[in-house]
C-alpha cells in the first residue's frame, strides 16, 4: 500500500462522498487534478475506447476557463454592478480547479450508450479519488454546454459532445446528509413463477 494514502476503504469512499456546491476558494493543482484523470482513466469501457476527453482549467489558466464560463452563464456580466457580479459568478468562481468532460457521439446507437456508461464510471472514479484526497467535487450539466458558440470556443469537434462539467476544489462545511431510498424498493428478484412471459409460444 502507498504509506501516504490514507485509510479510507473504497466502501467509506463510495457511502460517504457528497458533492460539494459550495467551495472555498482554494485552488487545486494541475498535478493533483492529473493525478485524478490518470488514475480514472481505469474505467471500465466497451472495447476499450477510452470515449473521453477533458479540456481543464487548473493553475494559471482557471481564470480563463472562468472568464469564458462567465460569458455564457452571466452573458449579461458587463451590465451588472460588481456586487451582483460577485453573486452570480460565485459557483464558477469559488471551484478550485473546473474541466469540461467530452465524449465521443458515435453514430451507432449502442456504442454512444456503452460510451455514455464509460464516461459516467470515469467521472465517479474522478469524484471518489478526489473524495479519499479531501477534494470534493460536482459534476454540473449547465445548459450552454450545447451551445454552439460555447462548444466553438472549448475547441469540441463535431462528432463530440460536451457531457459535463467537472468542479474540484476545497471546501469548509459538509453538505446536510440526505436520505437514500433503501435499495430494497428498487431490488426484485426474478421469479420464474411470476413472469409474464412465456417464451415457449
Ligand atoms: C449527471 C449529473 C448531472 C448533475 N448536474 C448538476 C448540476 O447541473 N448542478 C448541480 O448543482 N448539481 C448537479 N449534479 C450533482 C447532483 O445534484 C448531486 O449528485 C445530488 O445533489 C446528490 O448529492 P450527492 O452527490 O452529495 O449525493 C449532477 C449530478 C449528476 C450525476
Amino acid at each position: 500500500m502507498n504509506p501516504t494514502s490514507t485509510s479510507m476503504s473504497v466502501r467509506e469512499a463510495v457511502t460517504e462522498r457528497r458533492s460539494i456546491k459550495n467551495f472555498n476558494g482554494e485552488a487545486v493543482s494541475r498535478e493533483a487534478v492529473m493525478e485524478i484523470l490518470s488514475d480514472s482513466r481505469f474505467a471500465p469501457n466497451h472495447g476499450k475506447r477510452e470515449p473521453w476527453r477533458f479540456v481543464v482549467g487548473a493553475g494559471e489558466n482557471l481564470k480563463d476557463i472562468q472568464a469564458l464560463i462567465r460569458e455564457f452563464a452571466v452573458p449579461t456580466w458587463r451590465e451588472l454592478s460588481p456586487e451582483a457580479l460577485d453573486r452570480q459568478s460565485v459557483k464558477f468562481m469559488t471551484p478550485g480547479a473546473i474541466l469540461f468532460v467530452i465524449v465521443p457521439e458515435d453514430a451507432r446507437q449502442k456504442e454512444r450508450l456503452e460510451d455514455h456508461m464509460a464516461i459516467a464510471a470515469f467521472m465517479q472514479n474522478a469524484q471518489l479519488l478526489a473524495w479519499e484526497q479531501g477534494i470534493g467535487t460536482c459534476i454540473k450539466t449547465p445548459a450552454y454546454l450545447d451551445n454552439p458558440k460555447f462548444r466553438e470556443a472549448l475547441g469540441a469537434k463535431a462528432g463530440e459532445r460536451v457531457i459535463a462539467m467537472l468542479q474540484f476544489g476545497h471546501y469548509d462545511a459538509l453538505p446536510k446528509a440526505w436520505d437514500h431510498s433503501p435499495i430494497e424498493d428498487k431490488v426484485t428478484f426474478y421469479s420464474a413463477d411470476d413472469s409474464a412471459s412465456d417464451t415457449s409460444k
